[in-house]
């Protein structure tokens, strides 16, 4: 009788163990394999309510922290810094701090619930330097070398045309101004650091810092002269 308890208790626990394997591996295959695939095919921005769910405590505070992304960009009060594809803005607010009293963010995205929901956090927060607003990374709203600092977190690589967006950031930034572009492989656009360098050079910058690990890069470059 005991050892039969003793028996299903094993058989259970072996089952569970199985679920919870297929389960991992499904989880792996979607998010490595299958949304690889259909990005490499097909780039459309991925919804809103997505780019909230990306940004979570995990990746905030284990895999890509907000303090670090910012202290790599070389910040200085009174700067005017850039951020493509906030998100919720939780980088975004980390480099609106750095740059008080007088330097301000803009957060832009083509989305327009993005910015909404922007708008409506840094109304409840308090925030008054961080601008959200709607914009083309293809074509800004900013005057020539008019940017101190550009950030692009897992962003770049879901626009179809990289290169394109690359040069446009180039027209916006000041002489000695950086883009800094950040990606971590979960992400289903995941580019090489090979792949982002090469657009960066086609567009007229060079690599001036990168740090990385083997799940997160982030690179910062500067005009070419
Ligand atoms: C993956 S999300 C960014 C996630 C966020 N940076 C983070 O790390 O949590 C990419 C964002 O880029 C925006 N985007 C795509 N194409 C764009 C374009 N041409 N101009 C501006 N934003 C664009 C999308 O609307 C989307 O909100």
């Amino acid at each position: 009788m005991r050892l039969s308890i003793i028996l299903d208790f094993w058989l259970i626990l072996r089952i569970i163990f199985l679920i919870f394997l297929i389960i991992l591996g499904i989880f792996f295959f979607i998010v490595f394999i299958l949304l690889r695939v259909i990005r490499r095919y097909y780039k459309f921005p991925i919804p809103g309510f997505l780019t909230r769910l990306i940004d979570n405590p995990i990746r905030r505070k284990l895999i890509q922290k907000p303090e670090k992304v910012a202290d790599r960009m070389e910040l200085e009060p009174g700067m005017v810094i850039v951020e493509i594809g906030p998100g919720k803005g939780s980088y975004t607010k980390e480099l609106a701090k750095r740059v008080l009293p007088d330097g301000r963010v803009y957060a832009i995205d083509i989305q327009e619930s993005v910015i909404n929901w922007l708008k409506r956090r840094i109304k409840k927060e308090n925030i008054t330097n961080i601008i959200p607003k709607i914009d083309d990374a293809y074509n800004l709203s900013f005057e020539d070398g008019s940017v101190d600092r550009v950030l692009a977190i897992a962003c770049l690589p879901e626009i179809p045309e990289p290169v394109k967006v690359l040069k446009e950031l180039k027209r916006v930034l000041k002489l000695d101004g950086i883009v800094s572009l950040s990606e971590l492989i979960p992400d289903p656009d995941y580019p090489r650091r090979k792949t982002e360098k090469t657009w960066a050079e086609e567009a007229g910058f060079e690599l001036y810092k990168q740090f990385r690990n083997w799940f997160v890069y982030q690179l910062n470059f500067k005009k070419k002269n």
